[in-house]
C-alpha cells in the first residue's frame, strides 16, 4: 500500500521520561562499548564492499554479496541459485484455475496461493523425519494491495474503489497455504494433487478458540453465541512451529479491518488500547457487519490471537490459543525447558509494546503426538522487564496477582489474555522499539529479538534495551536464560522458564558511516560487510548463526539500501559483522526465512514486491516481468550451486 508502515501507530498510552531512564542509557553504552571490543582486530583487514571475505577476515560467511543496492529484481550471493517457488495467484488446491490477472475472483482465489506470502515452516515428510528434500510449506498470507490487485486504484483510493467482489477476493487472499513440495535434481518444485494441500482463508474456515478466553462472554456475538468457533484468521504474519509438529501462526494488524464507532460498547477502552475502528486502508465492514464494531463490539476480541494447526492433517480444525494472550503477535516460536515444557516467545509488534513468554504447565511427551496437543492452553504468560544492569524480569499476567484484580478491572484468566496489553501495562513491562521475530537459537540456547524501528521514540525515553530516539533503524537484543553463558553453551542447557534473564545488545542497525545514525556493529561492517535498516524476521542455521529478513517499510527510498537477507556469526570474533546474501526486488520485503533441516535450502517471501506504486503503473513486474501481469508477492527457494550447506 501506498502507506506508512501499518505497524507505525502507538496506540499506548504516553511514557513519561524518567531519570532512571536516563541512567539506564548511560550505562547501556558504556556495556555495550565494552560488547563490541571482540571485532577491533577486524579493522586491519577492511576490503571492499562486494570483494569475498577473505582468509584474514574474521566472518565464518564466506559468500560473495550482491550489489547493495534497490533494483527490480531479486539478486543472491554469487555462488547461490534462487528459484521461485510458487507465487500469488498459483494453484493450491488440485481443483484451482489459472491465475487470470485481469480476472480476480473469491472462488479462484480460495483454491490458489494468496497474497503477501510472510512466515514459512517447512514440515519434513514423513512426519517426525528430518528430510531435507521433500516436506510440507506451510505459509501466511499476512494482507492484500489493492492498488496492485486492480487497475484504477492507488493507495489514496483503496476505502472509495472497494467492492462487494473485490472485498470477497481480499478476504480470500488472506489466510495462510499448504503445499507440498520436493527437490529433484536440485531444484524444488511443488507437488501436484497432494493429499496435504490446503487453504485457510478468513471466508471459509473455521477456526476453534481454546484456553481461558474460550467461550467467554466477551468473545460471544451474533453470528457465534458459543464464543469458541470463529470464521477464519486474519493478518497473519510471522508464526512457529512446536516441538510435536504443528504450526503456529500469528494474528498481527487485525485492527485494520475494523470499523466503527467503539465508543457505544462497553469495549471502548479495550478497543482504544488495541486501536480498533479506525480502518484506513480496508472497508469490509461495508460489505461484512462484522467489520462494523458499532453492531458487533465482539467480533475485534476474536482476533490478535496465536492459531494452532496441524499440517499433516488437512482436515483439523485450527485452533486459538488464548493462554499465549490477545495483542499485534507478530509470530510464536518454541523451545524446550531442561524438564520438558514447552515456551512460546512473542513479540507484539507497535511502537512500545512489549516482548511475551509464554511457559507451559504441562511437560512435552515425543512418543505421544497426541498427548501435546492441548499443552498451549494451560500455562503461564509473561512479559518482559528490561534492566538498566544488563537483567530482565519476566512479570507473570496472572489473574488476582499484583494489580490484575478486579480493583483495575480484571474478574478472571480471560479478561487479563483479553486486555493482555492493559495488564502488562500495569506490571511495569518495558515498551520495545517494535519487537518483531523472538527466536531461541537452536545451537546456543540464547534468544534474539529482532526490534525493527521506533521514529516516536524521543531521544528523552530511550533506555538501556532501546537506546536509540528516534530508533530510525532498528536493533538485535540477545537474551541469555541460566545455562546459556559462555562460549559453549548448548541449547539443551537453556532454563527458559527463568524468571531473570541476562540480555545484551547484538547490534543496532544503520550506516555506520553516517555519525548521526547511531550503529553499532563489528567495525569491519562498514569496509567488507553490508549495513542494514529494519530487522524483522529472522532464521538460524545449523551452526547457530543469524540469518536476519529486513522490512525497511518505504523508508528504502530515503535509506538507498535494499530490504532483504543479512546474515552474520553470533559467536566468535565475526560477532556482528553483516553480509548482504540476498536482496529483493523494489518495494518488497523479505520475510519468512527457513532453513530445511540439512541446512541446504533457504526458502523465503517477497512480499509486497512494488508497494508504493499501482496495478496502472508498477515499480517492478518481478517475478513475471510480463506486460500484462502486475508484481507477483512469491516464495522464493535457495540453493547453493554445489549443492552444500548455507554460508560455508
Ligand atoms: Fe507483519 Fe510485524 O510485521
Ligand atoms: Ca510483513
Ligand atoms: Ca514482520
Ligand atoms: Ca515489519
Amino acid at each position: 500500500m501506498d502507506q506508512p508502515d501499518p505497524d507505525d501507530k502507538a496506540a499506548r498510552p504516553p511514557i513519561a521520561a524518567t531519570f532512571a531512564a536516563v541512567l539506564q542509557r548511560r550505562l547501556s553504552r558504556r556495556r555495550t562499548l565494552k560488547g563490541f571490543g571482540a571485532g577491533i582486530a577486524g579493522l586491519l583487514t577492511g576490503t571492499i564492499l562486494g570483494r569475498n571475505a577473505t582468509a584474514a577476515s574474521p566472518s565464518t560467511l564466506t559468500f560473495r554479496q550482491p550489489p547493495h543496492r534497490v533494483s527490480e529484481t531479486l539478486s543472491v550471493a554469487e555462488g547461490y541459485r534462487a528459484d521461485v517457488l510458487i507465487r500469488w495467484g498459483d494453484k493450491v488446491l488440485a481443483d484451482a484455475p489459472a491465475f487470470d490477472p485481469g480476472r480476480l475472483s473469491a472462488g479462484a482465489q480460495e483454491k490458489q496461493f494468496g497474497y503477501n506470502n510472510d512466515f514459512i515452516a517447512f514440515m519434513p515428510l514423513p512426519l517426525g523425519s528430518a528430510n531435507g528434500s521433500r516436506g510440507l510449506l506451510c505459509v501466511n498470507h499476512e494482507y492484500a494491495n489493492a492498488e496492485l490487485m486492480w487497475p484504477g486504484v492507488t493507495g489514496k483510493t483503496l476505502r472509495e474503489k472497494a467492492t462487494a467482489e473485490t472485498v470477497a477476493v481480499e478476504m480470500a487472499a488472506h489466510g495462510h497455504s499448504v503445499i507440498e513440495i520436493e527437490q529433484r535434481d536440485g531444484r524444488w518444485r511443488v507437488v501436484e494433487n497432494s493429499r496435504y494441500a490446503r487453504r485457510i482463508s478468513l471466508r471459509s474456515t473455521d477456526v476453534a478458540v481454546s484456553g481461558p478466553a474460550a467461550g467467554h462472554p466477551r468473545l460471544k456475538t451474533g453470528r457465534d453465541p458459543s464464543g469458541r468457533l470463529v470464521r477464519g484468521t486474519l493478518n497473519n504474519c510471522a508464526g512457529g512451529v512446536t516441538p510435536w509438529g504443528t504450526v503456529l501462526i500469528a494474528e498481527e494488524n487485525f485492527n485494520l479491518y475494523f470499523s466503527g464507532e467503539p465508543e457505544m460498547s462497553d469495549e471502548a477502552a479495550n478497543h482504544r488500547r488495541y486501536g480498533i475502528g479506525r480502518a484506513r486502508y480496508y472497508a469490509w465492514e461495508r460489505f461484512d457487519k462484522r467489520f462494523d464494531v458499532t453492531e458487533e463490539p465482539n467480533e475485534p476480541n476474536r482476533f490478535g490471537w496465536m492459531v494452532e494447526y496441524d499440517p499433516y492433517d488437512p482436515a483439523s480444525i485450527p485452533v486459538k490459543r488464548t493462554a499465549l494472550g490477545r495483542f499485534k503477535h507478530e509470530g510464536a516460536t518454541t523451545a524446550l525447558t531442561p524438564d520438558g515444557r514447552v515456551v512460546a516467545y512473542s513479540g507484539d509488534d507497535q511502537q512500545f509494546e512489549y516482548l511475551y513468554r509464554f511457559v507451559s504447565a504441562g511437560r512435552f511427551d515425543p512418543k505421544n503426538r497426541t498427548a501435546n496437543k492441548n499443552l498451549l492452553d494451560d500455562g503461564i504468560l509473561s512479559v518482559a522487564r528490561f534492566n538498566a544492569d544488563g537483567t530482565l524480569d519476566w512479570l507473570d499476567l496472572a489473574f488476582g496477582r499484583g494489580p490484575l484484580t478486579a480493583a483495575n478491572g480484571f474478574r478472571s484468566q480471560a479478561d487479563v489474555l483479553i486486555e493482555t496489553r492493559r495488564a502488562a501495562d500495569l506490571l511495569g513491562a518495558t515498551p520495545m522499539d517494535r519487537p518483531e521475530d523472538v527466536e531461541p537459537n537452536p545451537v546456543n540456547g540464547r534468544v534474539y529479538v529482532m526490534l525493527t524501528n521506533n521514529s516516536r521514540r524521543t531521544a528523552d525515553k530511550a533506555d538501556a534495551a532501546n537506546p536509540r530516539g528516534p530508533n530510525r533503524h532498528g536493533h538485535v537484543v540477545e537474551l541469555i536464560p541460566p545455562g546459556t553463558e559462555g562460549d559453549h553453551a548448548t541449547a539443551a542447557q537453556a532454563r527458559h522458564d527463568a524468571a531473570r534473564f541476562r540480555w545484551e545488545i547484538v547490534l543496532l542497525a544503520g550506516d555506520p558511516g553516517n555519525p548521526e545514525h547511531g550503529a553499532r556493529y563489528h567495525p569491519d561492517v562498514a569496509a567488507e560487510g553490508a549495513w542494514l535498516s529494519s530487522p524483522d524476521n529472522c532464521a538460524f542455521d545449523n551452526r547457530g548463526r543469524l540469518w536476519i529478513a529486513t522490512d525497511q517499510g518505504t523508508a528504502w527510498q530515503r535509506n538507498k539500501i535494499p530490504d532483504g537477507i543479512y546474515a552474520c556469526d553470533l559467536a566468535g570474533s565475526g560477532r556482528a559483522l553483516t553480509r548482504l546474501f540476498l536482496s529483493c526486488p523494489t518495494g518488497a520485503e523479505a520475510a519468512g526465512p527457513c532453513f530445511t533441516p540439512d541446512g541446504k535450502t533457504l526458502f523465503m517471501s517477497v512480499q509486497h514486491p512494488g508497494e508504493g506504486s499501482t496495478f496502472d503503473d508498477p515499480s517492478t513486474r518481478w517475478p513475471d516481468f510480463k506486460a500484462d501481469t502486475p508484481p507477483r508477492p512469491a516464495v522464493v527457494a535457495i540453493v547453493k550451486i554445489d549443492g552444500g550447506e548455507f554460508g560455508n
